[in-house]
């Protein structure tokens, strides 16, 4: 309960980094689904925005939000999201919801990452307690789990779901996470990963962090 109330704290508090007349990229998840509420009453300043989940595409419908491609825009001015863990350096774990691929591209659009999130994400090493996820072309499922056992990791199929782009997930346990960087790029590397839920090459510019002491801003 209390929880949520830090998630409405910085949902509504990332209203600041919302400019007037443009578009804004918005993320994915229970902490992003205040966010979209608090960008509801400032519609009508905003053009609209890109949304990198089917789920965010029908809450921002609903609440009347324009909905734009992102291949019909050439810059993204903010880029609002959560994170499952983040570390010091502002790399996250990202991909709990398995939005993780069109998460990416917008974050690689964005001039500014602004990542709300509530005091529990705040780690000091990635992947300890949250298992990385990996989204997979359905074929090669096996092959990148064997990959990933040979990097350490023990992947485990998230059974029954089927992302917005109608791929697989593996979540992997055990990884320790000392160089992010590498690691995003050795797991990226592997044929049949679409791709990795660490946001370690472009991480958050911003983090906006909810707690009893009210919004933290970390820059
Ligand atoms: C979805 C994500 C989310 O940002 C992440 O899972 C955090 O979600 P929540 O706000 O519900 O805790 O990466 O793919």
């Amino acid at each position: 309960m209390i929880i949520n109330e830090f998630k409405r704290l910085v949902g509504w508090a990332a209203l600041n980094y919302v400019q007037d007349g443009g578009i804004v990229g918005v993320g994915s998840g229970s902490t992003v689904a205040y966010f979209i509420e608090a960008l509801a009453t400032v519609k009508n300043f905003i053009k609209g925005a890109i949304s990198s989940s089917d789920f965010s595409s029908i809450k921002l419908k609903q609440l009347g939000i324009p909905l734009f491609d992102l291949n019909d825009i050439d810059s993204l001015d903010v880029y609002v999201d959560s994170a499952d863990e983040i570390n010091r350096h502002m790399q996250m774990i990202k991909g709990g919801g398995g939005a993780l691929t069109r998460e990416k591209i917008i974050a690689a659009v964005a001039r500014k990452f602004v990542c709300i999130i509530d005091i529990r994400k705040q780690v000091d090493i990635l992947g300890k307690k949250f298992p990385l996820p990996v989204e997979v072309i359905p074929m090669g499922r096996s092959l990148v789990s064997r990959e990933l056992r040979c990097l350490g990791g023990q992947p485990k199929y998230r059974c029954g779901t089927v992302t917005d782009n109608g791929n697989n997930i593996l979540d992997v346990y055990n990884l320790k996470i000392f160089d992010a960087v590498s690691l995003e790029e050795k797991i990226n590397n592997i044929p049949g990963v679409v791709t990795v839920g660490m946001f370690a090459r472009r991480g958050a510019d911003v983090v906006l962090v909810g707690s009893e002491q009210g919004v933290q801003i970390i820059e």
